[in-house]
């Protein structure tokens, strides 16, 4: 190969490496990427290259910053979530709720240039594990207000995948209205301040005819609501390691009643406290209608506090109604194509109106 085509292909190579690719800073409305530590303004916002990745100067408020801590301390446990059980498990319910997205028309006849927002990408495995191979083909934004999108750039370097990358709020973000083909929010509209503002905000950069992804905790029972308010008052007064701790313990219990294997036969619906007539494993029971304790025999224990820590830890950590959320979708142009609703949370795809 001559010496000028290798140096284009080894820039090429580079800039597909970079968190910072030439069609994300056309979105920022620049040219050149700036240098470590330097500033650049985009959409009122001024953003600063610090290790490689460009960072917001937006204040966040208190609630919003202990989530992003806590988030931070969560995707640095990289053991707790990157082992093979994990994440056949993660994919299976993701396509459980989303369906296989990778058969579908709209993203298999998706242009190279279709840009895809993972709106609160934490570490990345979330959009790795739903659109698979399609990541090497379109345009993939990763953005997260915590430290975990430093993660999700080396996770997907790691891949070989090429990405963008920002940490950013995604109630605030510095893109062009109308400026992207596809949303993916999955779990992270409910750790903003508010879910329903991050729906809509996010609704407004998303182009007519592009689909908005999101999963949303649902509502529970009156006491498992209250043993989660309670819980997570508790280890707001923590460290994220201190309550990554905390949380053992009930994620010890969660494993001990799992492990019993019993089978409860609720005689009755038990309206009052919402809870349904049927067999029920005792584990399952104890997870729905008392106190969230995820076990799966698959996973250890480390895997398994992650799961739990990450529901108990965050300050934010909204739950709504199918209403509520079916409401907020039609008030933000967006027509629900696919609604799956379980005991855990809300999933849907929604397209924009033309
Ligand atoms: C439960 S995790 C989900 C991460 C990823 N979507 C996945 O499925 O693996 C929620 C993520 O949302 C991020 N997040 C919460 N509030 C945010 C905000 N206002 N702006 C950007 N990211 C936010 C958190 O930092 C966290 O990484």
């Amino acid at each position: 190969m001559n010496e000028s085509l290798n140096q284009s292909a080894t820039f090429e190579a580079v800039m597909a490496r970079s968190t910072l690719p030439e069609w994300l800073l056309a979105l920022l409305g620049h040219d050149r990427a700036p240098g470590e530590g330097e500033a650049v303004t985009a959409f009122g916002q001024t953003l600063t290259m610090q290790s490689g990745i460009l960072r917001t100067d937006l204040e966040t408020s208190a609630k919003q910053t202990q989530t992003a801590d806590a988030f931070s301390y969560k995707w640095a446990q990289r053991r707790s979530y990157e082992g093979s059980s994990r994440k056949t498990q993660l994919r299976d319910w993701l396509t459980e709720r989303y369906g296989d997205v990778t058969a579908e028309d709209w993203l298999q006849n998706a242009p190279e240039t279709c840009v895809l927002l993972d709106a609160g990408c934490g570490a990345g495995v979330s959009a790795q594990q739903l659109f698979g191979q399609v990541l090497s083909r379109i345009r993939y934004l990763g953005v997260d207000v915590s430290d975990a999108v430093e993660i999700a750039a080396q996770n997907f370097a790691d891949q070989g995948i090429a990405g963008g990358f920002m940490q950013a709020d995604i109630t605030r973000l510095p893109l062009p209205p109308e400026s992207v083909d596809i949303i993916l929010a999955e779990g992270s509209l409910h750790h903003t301040d508010s879910t329903e503002g991050a729906l809509k905000s996010l609704a407004l950069l998303l182009k007519p005819g592009g689909r908005f992804m999101f999963y949303i905790y649902k509502k529970k029972g009156p006491i498992r609501e209250f043993t989660d308010d309670d819980v997570r008052a508790k280890l707001q007064e923590m460290t994220p390691e201190e309550a990554w701790n905390e949380v053992m313990a009930l994620s010890k219990l969660g494993k001990a009643i799992g492990e019993l294997d019993v089978e409860l036969e609720v005689p009755e619906d038990v309206a009052l406290l919402e809870i349904p007539a049927g067999p029920i494993n005792l584990q399952r029971f104890l997870y729905w209608h008392v106190f969230k304790c995820f076990y799966h025999p698959d996973l250890d224990l480390d895997e398994i506090n992650h799961i739990n820590f990450d529901w108990y830890a965050p300050r934010n950590a909204h739950r709504q109604t199918s209403d509520e959320v079916r409401a907020w979708c039609a008030n933000a142009g967006l027509h629900v194509e696919r609604e799956v609703v379980e005991d855990a949370g809300i999933t849907i795809i929604s397209r924009k109106g033309q």
